[in-house]
């Protein structure tokens, strides 16, 4: 991707949760939140490319997203695109919108991601969260989304011992962490016995264990790097974003416990950006079921096969330890709306760079990471940030 192609200059967002207000209201809200956020303003008339995330939940497809978004944010006749690609929608849109710079030359790039999913019945979101999978192989033969990740989260804690004790903590940490956040769909506590003794959803993950299905919008403005001081003082640059899929059916995968996506779009971000591991200040991870933060954190290699168990029980992945995970909430606390989730991530990323997440501000972070994953593995992104 280059050093440094673009950053970010502004950045707005949604309450999550179940909201009374539709998509199309919520994408205005988070697209005038960016717009207003950028320190010496903007016009809107600098916007010359917008990318959509949404996967269109429900039906809820809010028609063609080059008028909708024009219409939402002002800057009708800027060509967009909307981008699907389950729950990694964001990413992959962030990953276009970076590309999409290069050719914005003096102008902006507007980066938004939106669902409405909380006007559904259980049954019918059931068969919405199953899309992202693989209809063939697993939603037609009654497999549900969590069940997807409950044979995953089985696979591990067979080789695993203290796997559950871990999936407890992440829940618990995540939840703790959404206290801090306003826009979290959460902000209850939980102890690591709630979420054992929570009703299970598919074994071995009960309630706690699992993301919520959400409304939200978060949105995103990308600068041309060399030009983003006109903006703001302090940038936020996007170092490199990986991406990389997989077998969509997780059968056809050689292990349940490991998502190669990950690993190749960990490897093509820490390839093309200038930044090691070790100088990871913080991690935004794709928990939408509290095992997937453990695969993450092997996955991203920050922790070898297992070891993401003692890494999250020693306290290193809370805000006071030596790799914070997912300071917002997480999916898991904050809330999943689908296509919203990717640009969150970056969201939180720009707030915590700038040191200006309010109660939640880790202490010095300068870097960051984002991993966004689609289906159980199937598609994944990986960003990495560092600080204007
Ligand atoms: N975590 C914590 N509490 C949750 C919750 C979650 N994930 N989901 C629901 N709740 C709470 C609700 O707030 C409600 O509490 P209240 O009774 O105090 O008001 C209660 O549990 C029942 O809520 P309801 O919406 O009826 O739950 P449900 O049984 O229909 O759905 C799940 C629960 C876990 C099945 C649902 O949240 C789900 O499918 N999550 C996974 C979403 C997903 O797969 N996303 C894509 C991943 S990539």
């Amino acid at each position: 991707m280059g050093r440094h192609r673009a950053a970010i200059v502004g950045a707005g967002h949604t309450r999550f949760g179940a909201l009374e207000a539709g998509p199309r209201s919520l994408l205005r809200s988070a697209v005038d939140g960016a717009l207003g956020s950028v320190d010496r303003g903007v016009d809107r008339a600098p916007i010359r490319e917008a990318f959509l995330a949404t996967l269109g939940f429900g039906g809820w497809q809010i028609g063609n997203a080059s008028a909708v978004l024009g219409e939402e944010s002002g800057g009708a006749g800027v060509p967009t695109t909307r981008i699907e690609n389950a729950c990694a929608s964001g990413g992959f849109a962030l990953r276009a919108g970076v590309r999409a710079v290069h050719d914005a030359a003096d102008g902006l790039v507007l980066v938004a991601g939106v669902e409405k999913m909380t006007d559904l019945t259980s049954p019918r979101r059931r068969y919405w969260l199953g899309v992202s999978g693989d209809t063939e192989w697993e939603r037609l033969a009654g497999l549900t989304f969590a069940g997807v990740y409950g044979l995953i989260a089985s696979a591990y804690a067979a080789r695993h011992s203290t796997a559950r004790e871990a999936m407890a903590e992440v829940a618990r940490k995540n939840h703790e962490n959404g206290t801090r956040n306003p826009n979290a769909h959460f902000r209850k506590r939980i102890a690591r016995a709630d979420v054992l003794a929570a009703p299970r959803v598919a074994d071995p993950l009960g309630l706690y264990d699992c993301c919520p299905v959400s409304d939200g919008a978060a949105a995103v403005l990308l600068a041309p790097a060399d030009r983003a001081r006109e903006y703001t003082d302090t940038p936020v640059y996007v170092e490199a974003v990986g991406a990389a899929s997989d077998r969509l059916a997780v059968q056809e995968r050689p292990e349940l416990a490991r998502f190669p996506a990950t690993e190749r779009a960990a490897a093509e971000a820490f390839r093309d950006g200038d930044l090691r591991r070790e100088e990871i200040g913080f991690l935004e991870v794709h928990d939408c079921f509290t095992i997937a933060e453990l695969l993450a954190l092997e996955d991203l290699g920050f922790a070898p096969p297992g070891g993401a168990c003692d890494l999250t029980l020693s306290g290193a992945t809370s805000p006071g330890g030596r790799l914070p995970v997912n300071p917002d909430g997480g999916l898991k606390a904050k809330g999943h709306p689908i296509g919203a989730t990717g640009v969150s991530q970056a969201y939180e990323i720009f707030l915590q760079l700038r040191a200006a997440a309010g109660d939640r501000q880790l202490p010095g972070v300068e870097t960051a990471l984002a991993h966004n994953v689609g289906g159980a593995g199937a598609t994944a992104t990986v960003s990495l940030f560092r600080r204007g």
